[in-house]
């Protein structure tokens, strides 16, 4: 019966973000479960590289371009989608980028960027997928938004600020479309090894300083109750899941993959 519900043959799902990381892990899940899967990026060949995997894998996927921070862009990455598919079952809005610098020294164009991408990217994959659900009587749509909801870190206002958003875009919507078939829920995951965490010890030429990994890794362990930081999987796990009709009584809702850092009510 689980299983059943968590196939996702004939379905069409969307992933922004799907260059590297969460996204693409996402992605691969998606398409293992039987979607057939949009993976969009501002890295063009990053999303390439992961429909390419997918394919070599036995699974459907094509690669498009999106830049989340234009609604234009959006619009026309779902509209294509739709229109290759005749359908959108799944919009998983991935995509993100990682800010540090504290009120004091955040710039507009700094304040701007994060919110453009890490929020309005969202509120705009969220505005295209929904026409076209709610139309359809179906579908499921993922937010990407952080631990960092739950907590309070000195210069991650942007970032913070802008997942926090998220959450309240996921809430309202599950509470617009519910109605007609189509649920909305966040992710929230903890310390995750990705590109966007790696950038601590990856060089430009793409070699890891192993020490320095170790280095940064290690207060994110001890936080965890279980001591071990994410996996882009064990995110996407949680993405597929909701993604699913297993997730089926589940909207508004935000799922915490984050080894028990954070435990809200
Ligand atoms: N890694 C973590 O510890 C962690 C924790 C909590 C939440 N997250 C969230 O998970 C999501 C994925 O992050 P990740 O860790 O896999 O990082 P990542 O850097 O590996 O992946 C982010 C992807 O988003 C893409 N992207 C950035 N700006 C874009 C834009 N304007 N338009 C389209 N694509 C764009 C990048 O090219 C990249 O492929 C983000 O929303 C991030 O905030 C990550």
């Amino acid at each position: 019966m689980l299983r059943t519900a968590l196939d996702l043959s004939g379905r069409v799902a969307v992933i922004t973000g799907a260059a590297s990381g969460i996204g693409r892990s996402s992605a691969q899940v998606l398409a293992e479960l039987g979607a057939a899967v949009v993976c969009a990026d501002i890295n063009e060949g990053g999303a390439e590289a992961t429909a390419k995997l997918i394919a070599e894998a036995g699974g459907t996927a094509s690669a498009a371009r999106v830049d989340t921070s234009s609604a234009a862009s959006v619009d026309e990455l779902v509209a294509s989608a739709v229109a290759a598919h005749g359908r959108l079952d799944v919009m998983a809005n991935v995509a993100g980028i990682m800010h540090t610098s504290t009120v004091i020294e955040t710039t507009d164009e700094d304040l701007d960027r994060v919110l453009s991408v890490n929020f309005k990217g969202v509120f705009y994959g969220c505005r295209a997928a929904a026409r076209v659900m709610v139309e359809q009587g179906s579908g499921s749509i993922v937010n990407m938004a952080s631990s960092a909801i739950d907590t309070t870190n000195a210069g991650l206002v942007c970032y913070s600020t802008a997942k926090t958003a998220v959450v309240q875009l996921t809430k309202t919507l599950a509470t617009e479309v519910g109605p007609n078939g189509v649920r909305v829920n966040a992710v929230a995951p903890g310390w995750t090894v990705t590109g966007m965490t790696g950038r601590h010890w990856t060089a430009e030429d793409g070699t890891e300083d192993e020490a320095r990994k170790a280095a940064v890794a290690a207060p994110m362990l001890k936080m965890s109750p279980l001591k071990r930081v994410g996996e882009p999987e064990d995110i996407a796990y949680a993405v597929a899941y909701l993604a699913s009709d297993a997730a089926k009584f589940m909207t508004g809702q935000i799922l915490r993959p984050n080894g028990g850092v954070t435990m809200p009510w």
